[in-house]
């Protein structure tokens, strides 16, 4: 989605601002722009194009051929991914006021914009795009009356819907304001200088101590300072996060894309999930952000689990993990679903909100509504101090590190983890014995090696893809705890290498699928040696009879399947709990090197956002 960058300071701005922008490229979007404050009281400087930052600097290079170097202290940039409008120059931010002395970058959605603009063009206001965004520059130039926090502050209570924005005026070429309601604004503290952005990837390079402004915060900051204060100009204290990854997290490190260098990252990042939270003595994990003692634990009578995408197929396991080892009835719905069905929340239900990137707009929402219905409110999220993190007020961190690739890889096997971990820690305050747990716990703390030997099976995989690479059509199938796996599947091979790809029930696909079965669509069939493998067998069987190529996902060395299939990945054994990990990392690396076959874009599939801040 979209990304905001925004500097002042002594540099200049230009390289700052696009090395940011190029830190949020893996967000997703399709055009970028700067502007820059070139002197008191003159017109702004911007920059725009539409297609990638590599446009932008083609663009910034023209624009300054010729001319004087200049060091400009304080701009603005952004990444546009369209919503309101095509991708054209027009469209893409910074977008400048009538006069040209104020300019704004936007992410988010003002759902009146409708409104305001017909009453803005009504008082002469010329508007140069067809976004929602345009209004909010000439709302401040309105408003304006010598002070431009006060400018923002009043032209954002006439604002409806969701953002976060940052602000220059060549009035106050000494000051940068940003606000948040809704969409992401952090600000780097650093000497002498501040940076303002949406994502803490574009500022970890230049200092790893920031603040997330919270909704409704107005940040107001020059070059050696920063206060931030409510609409009303109460000052408010945030707290300073410390980040603790660093610029090397955000590179390929010698990979051909992120998603490959995600994927080999796994049996770290899962160890790093694990890390100092298995106690094996008493057979369970600590888990100190739910801020649960075993009692609190042990009121819990409902699990609901609200997540999007890849997050929601984790979702999916964890359900399965706290009926199976916890007896505790549990839901997991889409978080879009989740708010717009009016779901019941009972006292003790225990809402977890799964989310990589903790701001997907619906897993918010849903934690809000879940906050409103007094349940017990988790989040499950990666990227710490993000909004879902925030609000939920309680959960537990992947610390997977950074995930660029648009396709979400390490955060799946990190999300399963660890609702396995909590899965144990709510099943020993009810039925699992010490001894069950820890049994339980030490399979879990073998998880690493599992992911280590399936990424082992790589070159394999190649030769697989290899051969499937031009199918067009393909299903995933499996039962169990290898039904979301197969959905995920399915997920990752249509988002990166564009092939129609659906996953089902193992079961299911007599109820209709199997009519589309023929020799040109391949099925992946999910079947570990755990509980309903003979009965996926038995499905297997049915895509053979119909002449579809079958591709089994099967444990080291079962011989069972090698008559159904026509490729076989192998996968170590595992308990069924656990076998979604190395299941899905199969399916990760099968559905790379199809897409890497491909020549598709894959840390940045079309049309896809890394972090889907809208509803
Ligand atoms: C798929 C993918 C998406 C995300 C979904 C939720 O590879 O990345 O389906 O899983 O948009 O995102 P988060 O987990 O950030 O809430």
């Amino acid at each position: 989605m979209c990304g905001i960058v925004g500097y002042i300071g002594p540099k200049n701005s230009v390289d700052i601002i696009v090395s940011g922008l190029h830190r949020l490229e893996y967000r997703g979007y399709d055009s970028a722009g700067i502007a820059l404050c070139q002197g008191r009281d003159e017109k702004l400087l911007v920059i725009k194009t539409p297609g990638k930052i590599s446009d932008l600097e083609t663009a910034i290079r023209a624009a300054f051929a010729g001319k004087e170097a200049r060091n400009y202290t304080l701009g603005i940039g952004h990444t546009r991914w369209a919503t309101h409008g095509a991708p054209t120059r027009e469209n893409a931010h910074p977008h400048v006021s009538r006069n040209g002395q104020f300019a704004i970058v936007h992410n988010g959605i003002i759902e009146n914009y409708a409104e305001l603009k017909a009453r803005l063009i009504k008082k002469g206001f010329v508007f140069a795009s067809e976004t929602d965004s345009e209004v909010i520059a000439h709302l401040i130039e309105e408003c304006y009356v010598g002070d431009l926090r006060g400018a923002v502050a009043a032209a954002i209570e006439k604002l409806e819907g969701a953002y976060g924005i940052a602000v220059i005026s060549s009035k106050h070429p000494d000051t940068l304001v940003a606000v948040r309601k809704g969409s992401p604004i952090v600000v780097g503290i650093c000497d002498g200088e501040t940076i303002v952005a949406s994502d803490v990837s574009a500022i970890v390079n230049y200092t790893k101590r920031v603040i997330f402004l919270n909704d409704g915060d107005i940040l107001t900051a020059t070059a050696d300072s920063v206060e931030i204060a409510s609409i009303k100009n109460v000052p408010v204290t945030r707290e300073m996060t410390h980040i603790d990854w660093d610029i090397r997290d955000i590179e390929k490190g010698g990979y051909a894309h992120f998603m490959l260098k995600e994927i080999h990252e796994q049996p770290a990042t899962i160890a790093n999930a694990l890390r100092g939270r298995l106690i094996e003595s008493e057979g369970t994990a600590k888990l100190s952000g739910m801020l649960m003692g075993p009692s609190d634990m042990a009121r819990i009578d409902r699990v609901s689990i609200a997540a999007c995408g890849t997050s929601y197929h984790a979702g999916m396991v964890g359900k399965y993990l706290f009926e199976d080892f916890a007896s505790i009835p549990s839901e997991v719905q889409q978080a879009a679903e989740f708010r717009d069905r009016n779901p019941i929340i009972q006292r003790d239900t225990c809402l977890i909100a799964i989310s990589q990137s903790g701001e997907t707009a619906d897993t918010l929402a849903a934690v809000r509504e879940g906050h409103q219905k007094g349940a017990v409110v988790m989040g499950i999220c990666n990227v710490v101090g993000s909004t879902i993190a925030r609000e939920a007020g309680r959960g537990v961190y992947l610390h997977a590190g950074p995930e660029i690739g648009v396709a979400s890889t390490k955060a799946f096997t990190s999300q399963v983890t660890v609702l396995t971990m909590m899965a144990i820690a709510l099943a020993r305050t009810r039925r699992l014995s010490v001894n069950a747990g820890r049994e339980m716990i030490q399979q879990l703390a073998k998880l690493p090696g599992i992911a280590e030997q399936v990424i082992a099976q790589e070159s394999v995989i190649i030769k697989i893809a290899e051969k499937y690479a031009d199918m067009r059509d393909c299903f995933y199938i499996g039962r169990g705890y290898m039904y979301p796996a197969a959905l995920e599947g399915a997920l990752k091979l249509k988002e990166i290498s564009y092939i129609h790809a659906e996953g089902y029930h193992a079961s299911e696909l007599k109820h209709g699928p199997i009519a589309l079965l023929e020799k040109t669509v391949p099925v992946i069939a999910l079947v570990p040696n755990v509980p309903g493998k003979i009965k996926t067998m038995g499905n297997m069987q049915e895509c053979k009879a119909r002449h579809s190529p079958v591709i089994a996902i099967a444990t080291e060395g079962d011989r069972d399947i090698e008559s159904l299939s026509e490729d076989i990945i192998r996968i170590p054994p595992c308990p069924e709990f656990l076998a979604p990990i190395p299941a899905v990392i199969a399916e990760q690396l099968l559905a790379y090197h199809i897409a890497r076959l491909r020549g598709c874009s894959i840390d940045q599939p079309r049309n896809l956002a890394k972090s889907v801040t809208v509803e």
